[in-house]
């Protein structure tokens, strides 16, 4: 049994997504054994409800050292689920190919410091493009550039707005998610 440590900072539905899918074994042998939060927020309220052992490490200068501190060490997947904090080098180094995070935009393009949640879906609209998507990437010490998972992509309509252009992308995520994860945890170690 593979056991995945999922970082978020907010709603939580990939988290959901998640937990769902190892529910129906669209994800394998493999469990949500612990789910960190770096601010109060309602994936919190998800994992109390979904049984799954829950922490709130405040965001800031010392999340990357206590993170390290406070991770169970039969830890085999560290998941950021809409996480916002950036992770220390260390830290990146230390778990290097074994954390991945999804983030809003087709990577390279849209991605950074900065770049998370509306501000993505504003960014993409205004620079007139006719599509975006979501990317699952391993999480290296630089913003958003670790090597690609997988990707997916939604088409932008003429009268899109970054609302309706995140609830695509959003769907788009509920999809390529459980994929990666699935096809991570088959990775020979
Ligand atoms: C998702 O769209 C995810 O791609 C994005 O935050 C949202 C979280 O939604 N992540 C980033 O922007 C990271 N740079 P959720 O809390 O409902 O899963």
């Amino acid at each position: 049994m593979k056991n995945i440590v999922v970082l978020i900072s907010g709603s939580g539905t990939n988290l959901q997504r998640i937990i769902n899918c190892i529910d129906s074994g669209e994800i394998s042998n493999a469990k949500v054994s612990l789910v960190i939060a770096d601010r109060e927020c309602y994936g919190l309220k998800r994992a109390e409800e979904n049984n799954i052992d829950n922490m709130l490490i405040p965001r800031g200068k010392g999340f990357s050292d206590e993170l390290e501190k406070l991770l169970p060490d039969d830890t085999d997947l560290i998941v950021l689920a809409g996480f916002l904090s950036i992770l220390s080098k260390d830290f990146t180094e230390k778990w290097n190919g074994k954390i991945i995070n999804i983030h809003p935009s087709l990577l390279p393009k849209f991605g950074g410091k900065g770049m998370y949640g509306t501000k993505v879906h504003q960014s993409v609209i205004e620079a007139g493009e006719k599509e975006s998507g979501a990317t699952v990437h391993f999480v290296t010490s630089g913003i958003d550039e670790g090597e690609i998972i997988l990707q997916g992509k939604v088409r932008i309509e003429a009268n899109e707005n970054a609302e309706t252009l995140a609830e695509k992308v959003h769907q788009i995520e509920y999809e390529i998610f459980p994929k990666a994860i699935e096809k991570v945890l088959k990775i020979p170690l």
